[in-house]
């Protein structure tokens, strides 16, 4: 099951210690160099101008940042906040709700903002152009439109799909950025912070090792700090170090590309099941039991980054390379 992962690098109950260590000003946020510098011009140049930050489309796989970002942009604009999440609002109204609530300048958070009904998205539409709410009201013959004026705001967006966001919706949002996965000296940085937040020592290599193991994610490198400073605590040691941290990763099954046993067995079946592919999602979803969407959200993003498996139009392959990880002779036939 996904849930149990420690890789996963979708957000686990565990991980409500985030609150504490989420930075929240830009300086503090590490990495992500070109999307921070452009969104500091833009939320400076709004300020100056006096008007509100155009709205914001913030991409990219779960834990890479997004929600904090959201928050950091608030606070540099020094705005309210005020979050909704796109499975939550379930009828028109909801959102109807949501907008004429808004004050002045407010930035208005919406997490996974692919996941609206098409239906209530067009509510959105003159929201986000014009600052204004059409609203029906009444019931069938007496039914009248009305139109709300609605306070200028700034609607943020995330979503780790961005092509499943219909295109007028995409299109209204002035700042499209992607987050891209960590550097390893970026996360390094984002375990070192975490260590001075927690007041939990880690020496260099250490850090090193976890930001190597980490599937370019702050998310998944906090929770194996986490879990890795209890062996330290239990071990009775001052400081995290290298040989601890290795044989915690060891014992929570987390190999030295970061790789856990549902990656494994991913590639595996499409090594032996389907002789390296190339083969298509919905086969490997059914062979490992796991629904296509986790797959093309969680597991295969980062196996592409590491160069392990391949899209190929017609379908996904696995590389040599894996073939080497796995230790299994890679065959010579392509
Ligand atoms: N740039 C960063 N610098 C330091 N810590 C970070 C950074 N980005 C993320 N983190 C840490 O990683 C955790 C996960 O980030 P966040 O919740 O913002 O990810 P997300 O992209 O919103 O994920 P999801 O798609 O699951 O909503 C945060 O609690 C924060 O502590
Ligand atoms: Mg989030």
């Amino acid at each position: 099951m996904e849930e149990e992962r420690v890789l996963t690098n979708r957000e686990l109950k565990e991980d409500t210690f985030e609150e504490t260590i989420r930075p929240d000003s830009i300086d503090e946020y590490i990495g992500q160099t070109e999307v921070k510098e452009n969104l500091s011009v833009f939320i400076k140049s709004a300020k100056m101008r006096e008007e509100p930050l155009d709205h914001v489309l913030l991409y990219g796989p779960p834990g890479l940042g997004k929600t904090t970002l959201s928050y950091i942009i608030a606070n540099e604009l020094g705005s309210n906040i005020k979050t909704a999440s796109g499975p939550s609002i379930e009828k028109s109204g909801d959102l109807a709700a949501i907008l004429s609530s808004l004050e002045p300048g407010d930035v208005l958070f919406i997490d996974e903002i692919h996941r609206m009904p098409r239906y209530i998205e067009e509510i959105l539409y003159p929201a986000m152009e014009d600052y204004v709410l059409d609203i029906i009201v009444g019931s069938d013959s007496t039914s009248r439109n009305i139109r709300i004026d609605l306070p200028p705001f700034t609607l943020v967006g995330a979503t780790t799909r961005a092509g499943d966001l219909s295109s007028p919706l995409r299109d209204r949002f002035g700042i499209v950025s992607k987050l891209q996965y960590y550097t390893e000296e970026e996360l390094k940085k984002i375990v070192e912070r975490t260590s001075r937040v927690l007041n939990a020592k880690i020496d260099e290599d250490a850090a090193l090792e976890l930001a190597r193991r980490s599937r370019g994610t702050p998310r998944i490198a906090n929770r194996l700090f986490k879990r890795v400073r209890d062996f330290a605590i239990v071990d009775n040691l001052e400081e995290i170090n290298l040989e601890i941290t290795k044989y915690a990763l060891n014992k929570l099954k987390v190999d030295k590309l970061g790789l856990d046993d549902t990656d494994y067995n991913l590639i595996k079946s499409i090594i032996e099941k389907f002789n390296g592919g190339p083969v298509g999602i919905e086969a490997i979803a059914s062979s490992i039991g796991e629904e296509q969407t986790t797959i093309e959200d969680v597991y295969e993003p980062y196996l592409l980054q590491t160069g392990l498996i391949k899209r190929t139009t017609r379908g996904r392959v696995v590389t040599e390379k894996a073939y080497e990880h796995l230790g299994i002779e890679y065959p010579n036939k392509r």
